[in-house]
């Protein structure tokens, strides 16, 4: 879990989003992160410190001077975290943090602190907009800080532009990237995922059980390792991930034309897509009516997008996903070679808590000189980091071997 046991000082200024820091910490603390709330005193106008002590379980850090303050929390409490994340960051904490001032608990923390710092800004959106704040927040992302950009939306003042805190999980994304290691940094990474859709008329097909979830898994993880991702998804309900391209397709002749279009600037691709072998010959203009009692489709064989892409292979790293019932290892291993791939992820999908639709996986990841790895029962974050390790090994030095 990329939260477990990393220390995180969340500082909260204030503003009417202050409330939506709660939902923050509890998320960090049910991911395993040991919190630190320090509150500035017009937070404390809209949420109290008990809130967050309850929370995080840690007494919330709010004055330098006076009763319940400790003496050198101001330099302490901004190195020994992992990173520090502010939600909401007024235009006035901006304001304080690009001119270097220092006149509370928190902004004081901040000038002492030598760890990433994410900023996350919630105001009116005419705020927002002015020239001051935005010069603002451009010298803190000029001086190394991550400034998310506010999401667009009706604000609680009744105003409607771009003024909110980002979602929740827009701001955990980008904090697990502050504390990731960066070793994608620099490459660009192309992920298949989801199932594909398979025309018969125009409101029925064939598909098959894949949700996009381990596919997703792997773009999003790509992304926080710092690696470029583009992300081609056959259809799906779950949102793109932070950061990442998506485009969305729904057959294999749409998905193979996608990753053709992208394959040669790419350095790695992750295959995760379950792509249907087939489709019906004919898609009919018109909905088929009820008639005979039996009635038979005819199918075609689909382009195999692996097959196709083996004599285009430079010096890219290329990964398949084998989904199994029965003899799991030898028939990966014939599609590793048969396909000509470097690295094929192995599992069996006639399992409750693996494979199909489900947050967890238990793969065997198998590559050529010998190379078998088996993994136990893991979250799909958790495997899509294991085939990123072993991605990463196979990849030549950044500048190196990058295809036309
Ligand atoms: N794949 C592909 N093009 C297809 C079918 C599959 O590129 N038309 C890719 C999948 O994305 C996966 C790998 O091939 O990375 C293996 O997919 P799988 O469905 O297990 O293999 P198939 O070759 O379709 O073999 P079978 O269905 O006979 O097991």
């Amino acid at each position: 879990m990329v939260f477990a046991d990393r220390r995180i000082l969340l500082g909260v200024s204030g503003g009417i989003a202050a409330y939506k820091a709660a939902e923050l910490a509890r998320r960090l603390v049910s991911g395993g992160a040991k919190v630190k709330v320090v509150m500035t005193r017009s937070a404390q106008e809209f949420v109290t410190p008990l809130t967050f002590q309850v929370l995080t379980g840690e007494k919330v850090a709010t004055t330098m001077f006076g009763p319940g303050s400790e003496p050198l929390e101001h330099v302490a409490l901004g190195q020994e975290a992992d990173a520090i994340v502010l939600a909401p960051a007024t235009a006035n904490l901006l304001g304080k943090m690009a001119s270097g001032l220092g006149d509370d608990l928190l902004t004081t923390i901040l000038l002492a602190a030598n760890k990433p710092i994410l900023v996350c800004p919630a105001m009116n959106c005419e705020m927002w907009a002015n020239p001051a704040v935005q010069e603002n927040a451009a010298r803190l992302q000029d001086r190394g800080l991550t400034v998310l950009t506010p999401e667009a939306g009706e604000l609680a003042c009744g105003a409607v532009g771009y003024g909110r805190l980002p979602e929740v999980e827009t701001i955990l994304e980008a904090l697990a990237r502050l504390i990731s290691p960066q070793d994608l940094a620099g490459r660009r990474i192309l992920v298949t995922a989801g199932p594909t859709h398979e025309d018969l008329d125009p409101v029925r097909f064939l598909t098959n059980r894949s949700s996009g979830k381990q596919g997703y898994a792997l773009a999003k993880v790509a992304r926080r390792r710092g690696a470029q991702v583009y992300l081609i998804s056959g259809p799906s309900n779950l949102p793109a991930p932070y950061g990442v391209e998506r485009l969305m397709v729904r057959s294999a002749r749409e998905m193979l034309d996608a990753v053709l279009a992208r394959f040669s600037q790419t350095e790695a691709l992750l295959m995760a897509a379950a792509v249907g072998d087939y489709h019906p010959t004919c898609c009919d203009e018109h909905k088929i009516k009820r008639g005979p009692v039996e009635l038979t489709a005819h199918l075609t064989q689909n382009p195999d997008i692996l097959r196709t892409l083996a004599p285009l292979k430079k010096k890219q790293v290329v990964v398949g996903f084998a989904a199994e019932t029965r003899d799991l290892e030898a028939a990966a291993r014939k599609k590793l070679q048969d396909k000509g791939l470097d690295l094929i992820v192995a599992n069996e999908v006639n399992r409750v808590d693996s494979g199909f639709a489900v947050d967890t996986n238990e793969v065997t990841i198998i590559g050529k000189k010998k190379l078998l790895v088996h993994l136990p029962l893991l979250s799909k974050e958790e495997v899509a980091d294991k085939v990123l390790d072993q991605v990463s090994a196979l990849l030549p030095p950044v500048g190196k071997g990058k295809s036309a």
